[in-house]
């Protein structure tokens, strides 16, 4: 398992669009450490959902780490706008494009922490070298694009890849796509820390459910399961 903190983000992507700015304090008071925000553009992933205003709204509705997950190509030229809009995290697609270590640089400059994130079909020496690079390494557990998708049982032989490359350094491990409560401990003990949940979390869009739930989660990640 990681010795970084475990942390819960609840990915708004499965919020109720038509009161955003609720779903988002609702989940900030119900214990979620980070606001994952799904950014994507129709040609990275077939769905297309926001870009850096709603970050800021985001920004403007929570004081917790503002997430954002760019499944966008190219992602350069919005890197400094979603710095702008207050993401405190910014995570690129190692497959978005061909100047990767360029890209997270860039995010760096901005003063913001670098992420950078795998499909399921991207082998971890992809990322091998741009380590000294990143913050943090998101792993997809499902294709991206939709919320509501089935977990990809590959994905636990991955993170322990990931795992063993980050070794000690710095770095948050963080898994996205089909996490629960039941999964949670196994991810945990394959050396996920951050853990990005949409239906999960935010099924039914009822708020009174969400602080339970955050709270599952979490205590899913900290009764490991080898
Ligand atoms: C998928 C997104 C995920 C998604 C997770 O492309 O990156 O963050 O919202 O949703 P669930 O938790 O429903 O799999
Ligand atoms: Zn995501």
């Amino acid at each position: 398992m990681s010795t970084r903190p475990i942390r819960i983000a609840p990915s708004i992507l499965s919020a109720d669009f038509t009161r955003l700015g609720e779903e988002i304090r609702a989940i900030d008071a119900a214990g979620a450490d980070y606001i994952h925000v799904d950014v994507m553009d129709g040609h990275f992933v077939p769905n297309i959902t926001f870009g850096p205003i709603a970050a800021a709204a985001a920004r403007q509705a929570s004081r917790k780490i503002i997430d954002c997950h760019l499944m966008i190509t190219p992602a350069d030229p919005f890197i400094t706008a979603f710095a702008k809009a207050g993401a405190d995290i910014i995570t690129v697609h190692a497959e978005a494009g061909p100047h990767l270590h360029r890209s997270l640089q860039a995010i760096r400059n901005e003063g913001k922490k670098a992420g950078v994130a795998i499909n399921p079909a991207t082998p971890v020496s992809a990322i091998a070298h741009v380590i000294a690079d990143v913050d943090l390494i998101l792993v997809m557990s499902v294709n991206p694009g939709f919320g509501g998708q089935t977990f990809i049982e590959e994905s636990y032989t991955k993170l322990r890849q990931v795992r063993d490359l980050v070794g000690g350094r710095p770095i948050d491990i963080e898994v996205d796509g089909g996490v629960s409560a039941d999964n949670a401990g196994k991810l945990a003990a394959a050396g996920a820390n951050v853990f990005v949940a949409g239906t999960s979390i935010f099924a039914g869009n009822d708020p009174k459910t969400y602080a339970a739930r955050i709270a599952a989660i979490r205590n899913g990640a900290l009764t490991i399961q080898v």
